[in-house]
């Protein structure tokens, strides 16, 4: 999709569709909505009165051949209340409105900003929130949703003032986004056609296009490692794991600024093991790779957006799978780090490649680190599908991260982590075991797992299992991968 930003005069605009968006108040029709209504002969306000046209959230209002309009169409979408409106409203808007049209074949559009948002931070919503939302996963189809998908958008209602700060949010938008959709596009794989090899051969390949430095650890680099714990999960099966590292470094290196470690889980299919899950739903397993998907992609947006900070992204890979070599409850293993591990469960298997693989990012130099993972499904009945649980040994690290959630309109939900919880996990034959002893909390313990392997560093655990797939289409967004926590994690680190 291409997209431009155009000061010229939006009623002058030969589109398919023109896009605006009324706040649902006593009168809807205000500003340069008003001056719509009057080329129109007041059309919008007898849409208002007779109660079509409301402004609540998300409503849509398609109006055929506008009067007044070069447009052939104009839709107005509800923005609900002004007061509550801010950017994630916006992104949503611009989301449904281009996917409410592309279900209508249109090819172009254009959005018309209203009076006070052409902003950087607004324009860099909507940007963001049309490309997420043309996205498709049809890869495999033969008959492809995606060509129905919308060409142009043109960014109207900005003067000669705003252009500069416009230009700047669209660019942001579109590099944040892209990068959105390449881990959707990681995430939506099967796992016959991404392995861990397959996997680390595209993290190596976005890495070197971005210019950043990548090195891929193969299975005996990572077994002189002694990554036992990643080797215990890997063991299973036959495709051998991989631990992609991507480095980003900026030109001026501050001395004592932060080191930024991002770890992402990359379980490119978790049957279980040999506590293997029930057959219902399995294939949705294929997302288990999402953290490490994710992360993946905050890495090729920070290589053109340029953070002052350095970060290093560590993705342990593997496939979790029940062979005759797979390990079984009750076998004792040796992470990195040196601490033995009782694992009881092997279907816990994320939080034991992400102790090697937190545990390599510290010696790589990494000061405060953040993991995101398909953890566990007890994130699931504890936030459900609407906020990602987060998780902070430092609550300062964790204020920031949380007003960067904010700022990027994903929603993020602080689950405690206090040492009372240690007791789950303290092993009885081992240092730790792998799971809880069954008193509930089966997310806190999962991060509790973790942060044995953080040591002093300043740290943040994501667990993304019910955020990171979108069982529904929203409007907004196609059904699928969603690539939450992306648009946080670059905020967090461009904050530097
Ligand atoms: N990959 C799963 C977690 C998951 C569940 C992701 C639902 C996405 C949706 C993870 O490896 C797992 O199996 N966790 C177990 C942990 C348990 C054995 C302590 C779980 O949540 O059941
Ligand atoms: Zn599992
Ligand atoms: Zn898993």
């Amino acid at each position: 999709m291409q997209i431009s930003l155009e000061t010229k005069p939006y009623a002058a605009l030969g589109t398919d569709a023109l896009v605006s968006y009324v706040f649902e108040e006593a009168d809807p029709v205000q500003g340069r909505i008003s001056e719509l209504d009057q080329a129109a002969n007041g059309l919008l306000r007898n849409l208002a009165k007779s109660g079509e046209l409301t402004g609540k959230t998300l409503e849509m209002t398609l109006i055929h051949a506008p009067a007044g309009l070069k447009a052939a169409r104009l839709l107005l979408v509800g923005a609900g209340k002004r007061e509550q409106f801010t950017s994630a409203t916006l992104r949503k808007i611009a989301g449904a409105a281009l996917r409410y049209l592309k279900a209508r074949s249109v090819k172009q559009l254009a959005f018309l900003i209203r009076e006070n948002n052409a902003t950087e931070e607004f324009t860099q919503s909507i940007a963001e929130g049309a490309l997420a939302a043309n996205f498709e996963s049809d890869k495999y189809k033969t008959e492809k949703k995606n060509d129905k998908s919308i060409d142009t958008l043109v960014l109207t209602g900005y003067s000669d003032a705003d252009r500069a700060a416009g230009e700047k949010g669209l660019s942001r938008g579109r590099i944040i986004a892209e990068a959105q959709n390449f881990a959707r596009d990681l995430i939506n794989e099967p796992s016959n056609k991404l392995t861990p090899k397959i996997l680390a051969e595209k993290a190596e390949a976005m890495a070197k296009q971005a210019g950043l430095a990548v090195e891929i650890l193969d299975e005996k680099k990572i077994a002189d490692l002694k990554m036992g714990a990643l080797l215990s999960v890997a063991q299973g099966g036959p495709e051998p794991p991989r631990v992609m590292v991507v480095t980003y470094t900026p030109a001026h290196l501050k001395p004592g600024a932060p080191v930024i470690g991002l770890i992402g889980k990359a379980v490119t299919f978790d049957t279980g093991g040999i506590s293997i899950k029930p057959a219902d739903g399995m294939e949705k397993m294929k997302y288990d790779m999402a953290g490490g998907a994710t992360m993946l992609g905050v890495m090729r947006a920070l290589a053109v957006l340029k953070p002052n900070v350095k970060v290093i992204c560590v993705v342990p890979s593997t496939e979790n799978m029940p062979g005759g070599t797979a390990q079984k409850p009750g076998d004792i293993q040796t992470a990195m780090s040196g601490k033995t591990i009782e694992v009881l469960n092997t279907d816990a298997e994320g939080r034991l490649i992400l102790a090697d693989g937190i545990h390599y990012a510290k010696q790589l130099g990494a000061t405060h680190l953040i993991d995101a993972a398909t953890l566990t499904g007890a994130i699931v009945v504890a936030l459900a599908n609407v906020n990602a649980g987060v998780f902070g040994s430092d609550q300062p690290f964790t204020d920031k991260f949380l007003a960067s959630s904010k700022a990027a309109g994903e929603k993020m939900w602080q689950m405690p982590i206090d040492d009372d919880y240690r007791e789950f996990i303290k092993g009885t034959v081992a240092d730790i075991q792998n799971i809880g002893s069954g008193k509930g909390g089966g997310a806190i313990t999962g991060a509790m797992f973790i942060k044995e392997f953080t040591g002093d560093s300043p740290w943040i655990h994501l667990d993304i299992a019910g955020t990171a797939w979108n069982d529904d289409a929203k409007p907004w967004l196609a059904k699928g991968p969603t690539g939450v926590a992306l648009r946080t994690l670059v905020h967090l680190v461009m904050s530097y």
